[in-house]
């Protein structure tokens, strides 16, 4: 296996040449092993990375667009403000969950050169190397393929994957990467998820290697609600897509999107926005290969993402008791955003 893939995947990666395992069954025995763990409970909870089909990644990708949906505007703001703090003097670009890359192409900039600069950036001509992790395959690969072409000197190579499931060293030089996890996406882990997130993710760095992490603040609960139940139904369509995804995946009997309705709540005790997707009238679900069903009564909910908002203080910290040392944490002018650079501690 390539070193950093993660468990279960194996990928074999150019620009020019792709391979990977990644198949219906695995989808299905990955989806079936969440089912058990989450679905069942009370509430039943479905992790957000069954959001990211190919319709559901294009989905995303207008939601970042919305009026509504500050983030990824903001942190754009950060990115572009302080590309060249954030790239230093890196050799590896690790960026977890990709996605389209859009955001990156500020720091691919610094890093190796904008379209016909050659790689003349900060790790030299031929140096730079860049590592897109995203569980979207098609995608991934599309924006892989598109990178290559716009950045010369720059190596693409695309790992299909979890990205809490990364195994051995990450690519690259130790020392020299630079592991990007942008978008606040690291809102999605609950308290234990992160502290595991955090360990694995120090287990596959190196001393002088740094990780730049963008985490979400937080702000009124109107604005916050409003990023994730827009006007135009996007973020809506977005979680009603993970039933079509689910009901593909596995098999079962019962699951019907009509028979749900989107919901965005602020948890202020949790300090987070919840997705659900709350029943419009009694539902039951059976999985055959599962051997199990649910019921759930008309007003039960299943939720589907929690997007934890943070006070950067507490997040540091936490970063700190994982061998992170904290070098800087920047905001966009409204304050709505904010982005941490951290380093792995020399001792540590
Ligand atoms: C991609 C996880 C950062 O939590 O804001 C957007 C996903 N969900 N609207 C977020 C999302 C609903 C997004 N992240």
């Amino acid at each position: 296996m390539t070193a950093g893939a993660p468990r279960g995947e194996t990928t074999e990666t150019t620009t020019s040449s792709t391979t990977t395992t990644s198949s219906a069954a695995s989808d299905a025995a990955a989806l079936e092993s969440d089912l058990r763990e989450g679905f069942f409970d009370d509430p039943p909870t479905l992790p957000p990375r069954w959001f990211y089909d190919e319709k559901g990644s294009l989905l995303f990708d207008q939601i970042t667009r919305l009026d509504e949906y500050y983030p990824t505007r903001a942190e754009a703001e950060i990115l572009r403000a302080r590309a060249g703090d954030i790239v230093g003097a890196a050799s590896t670009m690790v960026e977890l969950g990709a996605g389209t890359c859009e955001k990156t192409r500020v720091l691919l900039d610094v890093f190796a050169g904008g379209a016909g600069a050659g790689g003349a950036g900060a790790a030299g001509a031929g140096a730079a190397r860049f590592v897109p992790v995203d569980i979207s395959t098609e995608m991934l690969f599309e924006s892989a393929r598109a990178l290559a072409t716009e950045y010369p000197g720059l190596r693409v190579d695309p790992v299909v994957g979890d990205l809490t499931a990364l195994d051995g060293p990450l690519p690259g030089e130790p020392g020299g990467r630079l592991v990007l996890f942008l978008g606040g996406t690291v809102g999605n882990f609950d308290e234990t998820q992160r502290a595991a997130f955090f360990a694995m993710l120090r287990g596959t760095m190196s001393p002088g290697d740094r990780l730049a992490l963008g985490f979400d603040l937080v702000k009124s609960p109107q604005r916050l609600v409003a990023a994730y139940d827009d006007a135009a139904g996007i973020t809506a369509e977005f979680n009603l897509n993970m039933l079509d995804v689910i009901g593909r995946t596995v098999d079962c009997t019962g699951l019907d999107r009509r028979d749900f309705r989107h919901e965005a709540v602020w948890n202020a005790e949790e300090s987070r926005i919840e997705m659900w997707l709350r029943a419009v009238r009694d539902v039951r679900i059976d999985f055959p290969t599962l051997g199990r069903g649910r019921d759930l009564a008309a007003g039960e909910g299943i939720r589907t993402e929690i997007a934890r908002k943070f006070k950067p203080d507490a997040l540091v910290d936490e970063l700190a008791d994982h061998g992170f040392c904290g070098q800087a944490v920047w905001s966009d002018e409204s304050g709505d955003f904010g982005l941490a650079l951290v380093v792995v501690d020399q001792g540590a």
